[in-house]
Order: C-alpha cells, then structure tokens, then sequence
C-alpha cells in the first residue's frame, strides 16, 4: 500500500506540466497550457494543464486528472507504476509496508510477474495452434485467415490438463494461480484452466495480455470460458479488440462495439477494424466513456435476438449519462437470424458498411422502444410513456440532445411541450461518475432492481441521497488535501452499495478485530448486515480460489488498483463541483 501522504508529498513536489510535456507539446495559453487533446481526436486545442492547480483537463472531452492520472491514462501505467515513475524523478523513494519484502526480497512488480506470465502462455498458445491441424481447420472453416490469427495473436489450448508446465518456468508457481491460468482441485491438484480451446488473448490498450477467453471447438459447454478477474484484469472496464482497433477507430472516427470475440475478429477479417467487444458483459458508462475518447461516434451492434436487443437497451441506458452534445450513440439492428460474424460472412463488407450508415439514431431507438412498450393510443398509455421515460431524462448528459428528446416525446403524447416539461425532472448540471465501481466489484450494473437506470451511482442532492455526505468530504478532500489528516487511513468513498459494503465490513473489523476470524465465521458475522449477500457471494469466489487463497502481493496489489480507482472518482468530483462551487 503506498500512503496517502506520500502521494500528497510527491503530487507537491513535481510539475504536472513537466510530466505532460514529456509525451504532448504544450503551448502557453494565459495562465494555463493547451494541446491538442491526446485523449480524443480534434483539430483546436481544448486539452488543458493548469501549473496552479496542478491538473490537467479536456474541455472537448472531459479527460481530466493529475500527473499520476496524466501516466496512467496516456502512458497506460498502473498506479504503482505511475507513482514510483514520478518517485524517481523527483528523487524519493515510495514507502513500501516490511512485509512485503522480507522473505521475498525486493519484489519484482507483481503486476510486471503476472503480465509476464500471460505473455508466456500466449507465444505457447499460439505456438500449438500452428501444431494442430484440427484447431486450424476450426478456424478456417470460420473464414478466418492466419494473418487475422496472428493479429489477433489467436492460439490453442491442446486437450491436456498441464499444458502450461512446457510454457512456464515452474508449474507450481501460485502467480499461475493468480493469473487464472491454473486452478487448484479438491485434492490439491493443479490443472490448466483451459483445456482444447481456440484461445483469445484479452489486451489492454498498450497490448499487454491480461486475460484470455477460450471458445470451444465442438458443442461442449461452456462455450467460452473465461479468465476470472484478476488484478491485471477488472471485467466491465476492459474492451476486446480495442488495442488492434485503436488507429483505424480514429481514422474511421467511429468505433462499433458487438458482442463476441467472433465479431471482432470476423469483421476486421472483412476489412472493418474499427471494432471491439463488450466482453460478455452488458456495456458500461466506463466503456462508452472509453469510446468516446477515441471517436466522436458509437455504433452498437448486437446480435438480432431477443438478448442482442436487451443489450441494446442496456447500452442506451448506460450511455445517456456520458453522451454529452456533440457525441453521437447508434443502434444497428441485423436480421434476427445473424450476429455480426454471420452477417459480414453472408453478405459482405459493403453490405454491412451500408447499414451502418443507415444505423438507428439513439433518439430514435429511445422513442420507438418506449412507445412500443406502451402504445399511446390511449390516456392510460400516454401516462405510462411519460413515466417510464422520467428516469431517461434525469440521467441524460447533453442539454441539446434533452430538448430534442422532449420534443419528441411531447409529440408523441400530443402534449405541447411547456406541458411536458414540468412532468419531467430538471436537467443535471454535469455527467455523473461511470459504473466502475460495479466493475470493481465483479457485481453486474448500476441498472440492477427495477430495470431502469439507478443514480445510485451518481452526485445527488443531499437531501436525497446518502451520496451527499461521501460528495462534501470529497469536494473538502479535493480542494485541500491536506484535510486528509482529518480521516487517518479513510478513503473517499464512492457512494455505491459496494462501497458501502466495504465500510460496513471496516467498520465490523474495528470493532470486533480480526486476528481470530477466518473468512467463513466472518461471513456468518454479517450475515444480518444489509450487505450479506455480497459477501457471501465474495466468500464463494474465494472458495473457487482452492484453499490456498491468494498472496499478500496479490492483495497489495488489488488495494492499489481500488485506491487507483478511489483517486479516479475523486478526481471526476471535482469536475461535477467546479472550485467556485458554492462552499
Ligand atoms: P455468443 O454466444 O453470441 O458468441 O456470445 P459468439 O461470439 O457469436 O461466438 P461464436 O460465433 O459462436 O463463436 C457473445 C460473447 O459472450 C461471451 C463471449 O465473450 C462471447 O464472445 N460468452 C458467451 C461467454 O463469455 N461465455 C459463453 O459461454 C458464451
Ligand atoms: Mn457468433
């Protein structure tokens, strides 16, 4: 864990501007500095840094962070990475807790360890896809060429239950473990977890693998299996395809998101490369966010079943608080029969191309959907229109966008629109914080309950919303960070009942300490919290682990990446609660 002091001590003694200056040239404008957004594309400098207050900010783009979110943003650094970069150059060293380096020495990046280690299963991976002629044939029978195979840097996994021991140093290695690549059995024994699979390696931005998804060669189930959240990958934050994707997503200046690995990689195979993949998860306002920052266009392409279209409005409803004017969401719908993959397949490039161009509107959906859902034949139908749109409008991001959405829907109900407009609730001054935390968390959605979009996620008036309180010590924290003396080893909290979670669990550790409890008293502890479900849910996912649990390191490392996070929203605040707000 690296104190917070420390980070307080190093932000204070360097120079953002420097750290910027290194990777974007800057040029003098009145108090600040401006560029080019390197964070989306644009032709007039709206990237901002600011010597004074020591931030960085994207008025195009709300990119937006200090030094440390500048390296790990651009750079693509973890926050440890991040930190001890700037250490060095300002000549500290960053504090480092003795247990982690007695017995083991000085540690290598644990981050760094794991990386390489997927790295490693990869080149073996793909090494044996060359060596089975079964696998090839599969993905040729797919239209797949090797040239996409080596792009996409697709493997096998042959039919053993310990491939890995020939790609790895030592087998009994618990960073395999880690990794996800090894799982431990009952009986202690430790196997491969993929087994005669086509392999996909999962990418960050930079590349680096940090998970794979192995699809089946037959009809076995499951289809695909998928490496399990480790600390190089946090589902629901991670899109697939996108490192390949990124130049010709800015060339294009559009990105279209589908469901599968398939879709991917069938449709660049077809020449169209500005593509990427949800990863099995429903679309979040932290990818669309992502996306945006590439291009000033989305286009959701599902596949044309019933799940493809409830994915479809999933996306709606996790990119209306992000969609600011000027960005523009569309829905392309196929033939109910096809998936993207099926379709590039059937009837070509040019044909797909053609409907993306003709790819429906994110108004237009939103209006059909709702008035599908309740025709407004009649008052009683009106008046169900209405009321399932209000949540719509208290999360949309853009002014301009909300008054054509309401024109729209007074039209529909035959309202004159000044009749309208106090039946819905007023605008949001600002986009509220993405849906990271539940990526955080593994637990699926801000959208869970009642099937509309949840602000439980976002800023709220006080009055109404137990974010009110985490929003003010935030806002102080922001403003003077010296204030954080005031809370000892207390982080901001995002106001998510995962994080609520996480106090309550705090808090039943202070008070009961901790030194005699294992995990399963522990849960049965809580059990009457409001939160048992998550930690039984989390007690599970441990006990998949074996019974070996997971390191120290591993653990330092997932309590750097939550402070990552902590810091990230802390810094989205600000933005929402410019300095001059009121105090
Ligand atoms: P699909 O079932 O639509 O798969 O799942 P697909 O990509 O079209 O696969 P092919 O064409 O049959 O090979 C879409 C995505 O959902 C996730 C995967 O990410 C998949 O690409 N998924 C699906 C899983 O994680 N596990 C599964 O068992 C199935
Ligand atoms: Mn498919």
């Amino acid at each position: 864990m690296i104190p917070n002091d420390f980070i307080q001590t190093l932000l204070s003694r360097i120079d953002i501007v420097d750290v910027v200056e290194r990777y974007v040239p800057l040029k003098k404008s009145g108090a600040n500095l401006a560029a080019c957004c390197p964070f989306h594309n644009e032709k007039s400098p709206s990237f901002t840094v600011s010597p004074t207050k020591q931030f960085y900010h994207c008025f195009g783009c709300g990119a937006h962070g200090t030094a440390i979110g500048f390296l790990m943003e651009h750079a693509g650094m973890s926050f440890p990475e991040a930190v001890e970069q700037l250490a060095n150059q300002a000549g500290l060293a960053v504090p480092k807790t003795t247990s982690t380096t007695d017995q083991r020495g000085p540690r290598k990046d644990e981050l760094g360890q794991l990386s390489d280690l997927m790295d490693a299963a990869a080149v073996y991976y793909k090494n044996q896809l060359r060596a089975s002629p079964r696998a090839i044939g599969y993905l040729k029978q797919r239209g797949l060429t090797g040239e996409i195979a080596a792009r996409f840097r697709l493997g096998y996994a042959p039919d053993n239950w310990q491939n890995l021991e020939a790609a790895v140093p030592d087998y009994a290695d618990k960073s395999l473990e880690v990794a996800g690549l090894v799982v431990v059995g009952d009986g202690g024994k430790r196997y491969d977890r993929f087994r005669d699979r086509i392999m996909f390696p999962i990418t960050d931005q930079q590349g680096r693998v940090i998970a794979f998804g192995g699809r089946v060669l037959d009809r076995g189930e499951p289809k695909y299996l998928n490496s399990p959240e480790t600390p190089l990958f946090i589902k629901g934050r991670e899109l697939y395809g996108l490192h390949q994707a990124r130049l010709a997503i800015r060339d294009a200046g559009r990105v279209i998101v589908v469901e599968g690995y398939m879709d991917v990689v069938a449709l660049a195979q077809q020449g169209i490369e500005y593509v990427v993949a949800a990863l099995g998860t429903a679309t979040t306002a932290d990818h669309v966010k992502k996306l945006f920052r590439q291009a000033d266009r989305i286009v959701f392409c599902f596949d044309g079943d019933a799940a493809g279209q409830r994915a479809a409005w999933r996306a709606l409803e996790n990119a209306l608080p992000v969609l600011s004017d000027g960005k523009e969401v569309a829905f392309l719908f196929l033939p109910e029969e096809h998936d993207p993959d099926s379709f590039v397949r059937a009837f070509g490039r040019e044909a797909f191309e053609a409907r993306l161009e003709q790819a429906t509107p994110l108004s237009d959906y939103f209006i059909a959907e709702l008035e599908r859902r309740h025709p407004p034949a009649t008052a009683e139908g009106k008046a169900a229109l209405v009321n399932e749109a209000k949540p719509y409008f208290e999360s949309l991001a853009g002014p301009v966008l909300r008054l054509m959405l309401q024109k729209r829907l007074a039209e529909k109900v035959g309202f004159r629109e000044a009749e309208l407009s106090p039946l819905l609730p007023a605008a949001r001054p600002a986009p509220p914080p993405s849906v990271e935390p539940d990526a955080f968390s593994g637990v699926p959605g801000r959208l869970r309950g009642r099937g509309r979009p949840g602000r439980s996620a976002a800023p709220e008036p006080p009055a109404q919303n137990s974010a009110g309180p985490y929003l003010a010590i935030i806002r102080y924290l922001l403003q003077r960070p010296s204030l954080i003396a005031a809370f000892a080893e207390e982080p901001p909290r995002f106001p998510s009942r995962e994080a609520q979670a996480l106090d309550v669990l705090l808090a039943h550790l202070r008070e009961h300490g901790h030194a005699t409890l294992a995990t399963g008293p522990l849960v049965e502890a809580l059990q009457n919290t409001e939160f048992a479900a998550i930690y039984r849910k989390t007690s599970k996912l441990i006990a998949d682990m074996g019974d070996t649990g997971e390191d120290e390191a591993a653990f330092l490392d997932a309590l750097a990446s939550y402070r990552s996070f902590e810091h990230k929203f802390a810094r989205q605040l600000e933005l929402s609660h410019p300095a001059n707000d009121q105090d």
